[in-house]
C-alpha cells in the first residue's frame, strides 16, 4: 500500500479533530484515497505528551517544509499568520496545502490559488465556510452549468444559536450571548460572531467563488446582531417571520455586485427560516437550478474536520493534477458602493404622543409606509416596513423624522429570499 504523508499545523479543536477523524475512520479513508495516510508531523506550541501520536509533535515548520516526504500541508491554525506565511512556502516547495482558515482564504485566496495554479498543486479549502456541509465543492463543481444569481446564508452559527433563544424563548441578547458562551458555542471574545465579520469572511469566499474574482471583507457592508431586541423580535413576528443575521451577494443588471452582511427580517416561509439554533443555512440561486438549500452543522470539532479529511483525501487523489477550483484577483469596482441598492426595511420609531399619531408623521416622509402593530406596543411606539428604497434614501428620511421629533429605535433589512 502506497502511503501519503501529511502535516497538521494546530492542534486545536479542529486540527485535534482531523487526527481523530483520520485515526477513527482510517480503513474507509485509505480505501477512498487508495493511499494510506499518515500523519508525519503535527506542529504545535504545545506539548501533548499523554497523546498516543506525541512523537509526531514539533514546533518547527522548516523541518516539515523541508522534508520531501510531506506532500500535503493541513492547516488548522486560523488567523491571518502565521498561516499565510506558511501556505505561501508550501506551495512554492512542493507542496499542496489544506485549510478550514476562513480569515486565510477570505484575505488572501486569490493569490494562494494563482501560486497553486503555477506550481500545479491544490489550495483546498471546504471546511473555511459551512463546517461540515459541502459548499466549496458544490458551488465550483456540481453547480458549475449554472449562472448563479445570488446566495444568501446563514453563516455563523453563534448568532443563529442567540437569535433562535430570543426568538423561542424571548431571551434577552446579553443572556442569550452569555448561554452560547457557557454550551461553547461562543469564544470569550465573541465580538467577530455577533459584529458579522466572521459571516462577512465567508460570503466573501462564497461570492469570489461564484463569481470568479476576489471579494475582500473590507469591500463589504457589515452590520452584526448587538442592536437587535427583543421588540424587533416581536415585530418580525408580527410581521410573519423571524430575524436572521443573513450574509447574501447578488449580481446586479449592471454586472456589480452587491454584498452585504446584516439582520435581516425573513419570512416563514422562507427556506432559511427554520434553520435554527447553531445550525447553518445556504440558499445558492442558479438560472438553471433554481434554488439549492445546502443545511448542516456549520461548525464543531468533528464536522469541521471531516470537510478537511475530505480535502486530504482529494489531494491525495489528485497528487499530480490539479482540481478545477480559482478564481481571479479583485477586480476594480466589482462591488456596487454600499447604500445604493432599493431594498425593504423594518423601522421602529417612537413619538411623544399615540402610535397613530407617530405613525401619521413617519408617513409624511415614507409615504408608501405600512403598519405593523405588535402586542404589548409600547406608548407613542411604531413599528413600519418600507419597500424599495435605498439605504441612503431611508437615513435622509430618518434624519428628517427624528429633527422632527420622532425617536428613530432601530432598523432592520427585510429579505427576499
Ligand atoms: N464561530 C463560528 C460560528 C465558527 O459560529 O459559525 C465557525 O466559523
Amino acid at each position: 500500500m502506497k502511503m501519503a504523508d501529511i502535516a497538521v499545523l494546530g492542534h486545536g479543536v479542529v486540527g485535534s479533530g482531523v487526527l481523530e477523524v483520520l485515526l477513527s475512520h482510517g480503513d474507509s479513508i485509505t480505501r477512498r484515497a487508495k493511499e494510506a495516510i499518515r500523519v508525519r508531523y503535527v506542529l504545535d506550541l504545545r506539548e501533548f505528551p499523554e497523546l498516543p501520536y506525541a512523537e509526531v509533535f514539533t514546533k518547527d515548520f522548516d523541518r516539515i517544509l523541508q522534508d520531501p516526504e510531506v506532500r500535503i500541508v493541513v492547516e488548522c491554525m486560523g488567523g491571518l499568520e502565521p498561516a499565510f506565511t506558511y501556505a505561501k512556502a508550501c506551495l512554492s516547495n512542493g507542496k499542496s496545502f489544506v485549510t478550514s482558515n476562513k480569515e486565510l482564504v477570505a484575505a488572501r485566496g486569490a493569490e494562494l490559488l494563482a501560486l497553486a495554479q503555477k506550481n500545479n498543486l491544490n489550495f483546498l479549502f471546504e471546511a473555511s465556510v459551512g463546517g461540515g456541509i459541502p459548499i466549496i465543492r458544490p458551488i465550483s463543481q456540481c453547480l458549475a452549468a449554472n449562472e448563479v444569481s445570488e446566495i444568501a446564508g446563514i453563516l455563523n452559527g453563534t448568532t443563529n444559536f442567540i437569535l433562535t433563544k430570543m426568538i423561542r424563548e424571548r431571551m434577552a441578547f446579553a443572556d442569550a450571548l452569555s448561554l452560547a458562551q457557557q454550551l461553547g458555542y461562543a469564544e470569550r471574545d465573541p465580538s467577530a460572531d455577533v459584529e458579522g465579520a466572521d459571516a462577512c469572511r465567508k460570503i466573501c469566499i462564497l461570492a469570489s467563488l461564484a463569481f470568479g474574482s476576489h471579494v475582500y471583507p473590507e469591500d463589504v457592508h457589515t452590520e452584526g446582531i448587538t442592536q437587535i431586541t427583543l421588540e424587533d423580535v416581536a415585530y418580525a413576528d408580527a410581521w410573519g417571520g423571524v430575524v436572521k443575521l443573513i450574509g447574501e451577494v447578488k449580481m446586479l443588471d449592471s454586472g456589480k455586485l452587491s454584498i452585504q452582511v446584516a439582520p435581516m427580517f425573513i419570512s416563514r416561509e422562507s427556506q432559511l427560516a427554520n434553520v435554527d439554533d447553531v445550525f447553518n443555512g445556504i440558499l445558492v440561486r442558479g438560472d438553471a437550478t433554481g434554488d439549492v438549500v445546502f443545511y448542516g452543522k456549520g461548525a464543531g470539532k468533528l464536522p469541521t474536520a471531516s470537510a478537511v479529511v475530505a480535502d486530504v483525501i482529494d489531494c491525495v487523489k489528485h497528487l499530480k493534477a490539479r482540481k478545477y477550483l480559482f478564481w481571479e484577483d479583485a477586480k476594480p469596482d466589482r462591488v456596487e458602493p454600499y447604500g445604493t441598492v432599493p431594498e425593504d426595511f423594518f423601522v421602529r420609531l417612537q413619538g411623544p404622543e399615540s402610535s397613530d399619531q407617530a405613525f401619521a408623521q413617519a408617513r409624511t416622509r415614507l409615504p408608501g409606509a405600512a403598519r405593523i402593530i405588535r402586542r404589548d406596543e409600547a406608548p407613542g411606539e411604531v413599528g413600519l416596513s418600507v419597500g424599495g428604497i435605498s439605504e441612503n434614501q431611508l437615513r435622509m428620511a430618518l434624519d428628517q423624522l427624528s429633527g422632527e421629533g420622532l425617536r428613530v429605535l432601530n432598523r432592520v433589512k427585510i429579505s427576499d429570499f
